[in-house]
């Protein structure tokens, strides 16, 4: 069963996991070991990088050992483009810190075969070990990644269909409907569930009925979070607005 923490507010949060995140890099690095970290765009993993950033300008924290894997990317999109996930990880993330380029992972908006692409991203995670550790937001759909509903558990890392919600959720990034991607490449829920540990993160109002019917409801592809349920080690940072209907 899924472990919720309810903070106090998203900052309160965000610190919680960036010192989780700290903890793990450390502990590696004394090991002499990788900490493989998977990573979320959106708006809500914005105050956890800022806390990472701040814990390399600060306190140290040297993200040398560290390799990422990013959940998705959208379809079309360049590294370049200023919607592009590679580059809000550019943006928000890797150019304030000290982590090698070659060591992040973000799946190829654009290639000439969106299939093999997928394979290589599952086929990469696989040789760094396995994902000791990924950062999750969560979709109005109950999405995790973009595994949009039905997603089921087995799932890999594949093209995918970009639910109407989610586009207009998204659409306020790309000022129109219109420019926002109809397709993505995203991790599957079997990629997710395979990761050792979970963090999710989820803020506001607006998540409140989507959460209580990823925890309440029967596991199932209808609510492709719901799947976390029975991941061994998974907790869910809330703030009071989001778990104001659990
Ligand atoms: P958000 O998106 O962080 O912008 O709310 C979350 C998600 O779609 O996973």
């Amino acid at each position: 069963m899924a472990k919720v923490i309810v903070h106090a507010d998203k900052a309160t949060a965000a610190q919680a996991v960036a010192a989780t995140i700290r903890d793990l890099i450390v502990a590696k690095a004394q090991a002499k070991q990788t900490a493989v970290l998977g990573l979320a765009t959106g708006s809500t993993p914005l105050p956890l990088y800022a806390e990472l950033v701040r814990l390399h300008r600060e306190a140290g924290l040297s993200f040398r050992n560290v390799v990422t894997f990013n959940l998705d990317e959208y379809e079309g999109l360049a590294g370049d483009h200023a919607q592009s996930y590679r580059y809000f990880m550019e943006q928000n993330l890797f150019r304030f810190i000290d982590i090698p380029r070659e060591n992040t992972h973000v799946p190829a908006g654009i290639s000439a075969d969106a299939a093999v692409t997928c394979a290589d991203y599952e086929a990469a995670i696989r040789s760094a070990g396995g994902i000791d550790l990924q950062v999750l937001g969560i979709g109005r759909t109950g999405h995790i990644g973009f595994n949009e509903p039905p997603s089921s558990l087995d799932s890999r890392t594949r093209r995918v269909h970009l639910d109407e919600v989610t586009r207009r959720d998204n659409s306020v990034f790309f000022g129109e409907l219109s420019l926002v991607p109809h397709g993505a490449l995203t991790m599957g829920v079997g990629t997710i569930m395979d990761c050792r540990q979970v963090e999710l993160l989820a803020f506001g109002a607006g998540k409140a009925d989507i959460i209580r019917k990823t925890l309440r409801t029967q596991p199932s592809a209808a609510c492709p979070a719901s799947w976390l349920q029975d991941h061994p080690r998974c907790t869910f940072h809330l703030d009071p607005e989001a778990n104001a209907r659990l």
